[in-house]
């Protein structure tokens, strides 16, 4: 078998065998496959596409590419979340600890921010001590015994997704349905749970930036994970703004505990979509019956303080000094040098807001990463006052920012110009949720 005659099949709209595509991904990861083949393949693919076929194909190549989790031996149904990526997104933080309080068990694996978008481990950082490199028998160990824990990636989960991933981000082949689907559910299936929620975001802070794509994308997963007999649920959710008001590390922190305390209404972006995932974790988990069930004893759990207590005893476990986790623990981690709101230049209404942008204006207060090996203030970053929809006058703040090191703060303060658009009458304003997806 040749590299070229595949990559002039996918150029000629061809539909690739299984054998074809074991080869790619076998080839790629031992290196015998050069880069500049593998590029020409996925642009190819981004350019023609996958058939459902071939996507299950990848995917389980990719899956198979390094080691598994077996997370067997847990008690109860393993139920996992995955968000597609976005700005102030923390609903892992709330759903997680949330879920266990009800009584299911979250073995999960998350990442870490690039660019604009954040990333849980980050999140978790931000409390002193905590380790997320725990070995795969001491993460066991802790789901055993709380029911939750969250902890970075293992060294040789899915090493084709790894290399993959940086060749995508170079070459301008992250945009492609089936090749984020073969990259996310590769990573979920590895990791070895019974049930996964997908949160796939759609809007001005997503990869998906369509509707239709979202869906098509979230379709494409749940078809995936029934082939895996692995029950998946996705709902596509908004991120034509920040979903939480708060963005950065600390600061996204101090939001999730503000929601387990129980000090964020109803009706709140972030309230809701936890409230969603939760909801579909708990059903798949079969501890409930119906939403309004699932809905009552997330509640349940957020009134009687025993959420907020799943999430110290994780920070506990992981080492972290799980005082922080309070509300009075989080203002002295989200303490600044100085505070500093964008204040709008004309009255009217938010009528749009660029996410991208909100998190890139948080990204160079310190926030977040330009490249992988920069370092990360926790506690800088931005909190919005404005969701999309609300009136504001001249002169009001727009948002606040937290900020340590003034070097990028014009910057950052003309990008929240930039990203929150306003004008004379309010606009159409997106749903929070889209489409629910079994
Ligand atoms: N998230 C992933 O893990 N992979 C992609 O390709 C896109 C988003
Ligand atoms: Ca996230």
């Amino acid at each position: 078998m040749r590299m070229v005659d595949i990559i002039e099949k996918k150029v000629n709209h061809e539909e690739l065998t299984s054998e074809e595509i074991r080869f790619f991904v076998s080839g790629f990861v031992s290196g015998e496959i050069p880069d500049y083949q593998a590029s020409a393949l996925l642009m190819a693919i981004v350019l023609n596409d996958m058939n459902e076929r071939e996507a299950a194909d990848l995917t389980l190549n990719m899956m198979h590419s390094g080691d598994t989790v077996d997370l067997g031996d847990l008690p109860g149904v393993k139920v996992d979340k995955h968000s597609s990526g976005g700005v102030g997104d923390t609903t892992t933080l709330v759903v997680a600890p949330l879920v266990a309080a009800c009584g299911g068990t979250v073995a999960k694996m998350s990442g870490r921010g690039l660019a604009f978008s954040g990333g849980t481990l980050d999140k978790l950082e931000s409390i002193p001590g905590v380790n997320i490199g725990q070995p795969i028998e001491r993460f066991k160990e802790i789901v055993r015994k709380i029911g939750v824990c969250v902890i970075g990636q293992t060294g040789n989960l899915v090493p084709a997704d790894k290399k993959m991933y940086a060749l995508r981000d170079v070459t301008g082949t992250v945009q492609s349905v089936p090749l984020i689907a073969a990259s996310i559910m590769s990573k979920k299936l590895a990791a070895g749970s019974d049930a996964i929620v997908l949160d796939v975001k759609v809007g001005s802070g997503a990869f998906m930036k369509t509707v239709e794509d979202a869906t098509r994308l979230a379709e494409l997963m749940v078809k995936m994970g029934k082939l895996l007999k692995r029950e998946v649920v996705a709902v596509v959710t908004d991120m034509n703004q920040p979903l939480g008001l708060s963005v950065g590390n600390a600061l996204e922190f101090r939001e999730a505990v503000q929601i387990l305390s129980g000090k964020v209404p109803e009706g709140d972006a972030l309230y809701e979509v936890c409230m969603l995932l939760g909801t579909q974790m708990l059903l798949l988990s079969k501890l409930a019956k119906t939403d309004a069930e699932a809905r009552a004893m997330l509640k349940q759990a957020i009134d009687s303080g025993s959420g907020l207590g799943k999430l110290r005893s994780m920070i506990h476990e992981l080492g972290g000094d799980e005082a922080y986790v309070s509300l009075e623990g989080m203002e002295q981690l989200c303490a600044v040098k100085r505070q500093i709101p964008v204040l709008s230049k004309s009255s009217g209404y938010v009528v749009g807001m660029q996410a991208e942008l909100i998190g890139r204006a948080a990204q160079v207060l310190g926030a977040g990463r330009a490249t992988k090996e920069d370092t990360i203030d926790p506690a800088v970053g931005l909190v919005m006052h404005k969701r999309v929809g609300d009136p504001i006058q001249q002169g009001e703040a727009i948002c606040t920012l937290y900020v340590n090191d003034e070097t990028n703060l014009t910057d950052a303060m003309e990008t929240m110009q930039e990203a929150v658009m306003i004008g004379p009458k309010p606009d159409h304003v997106s749903p929070m949720v889209y489409d629910v997806i079994r």
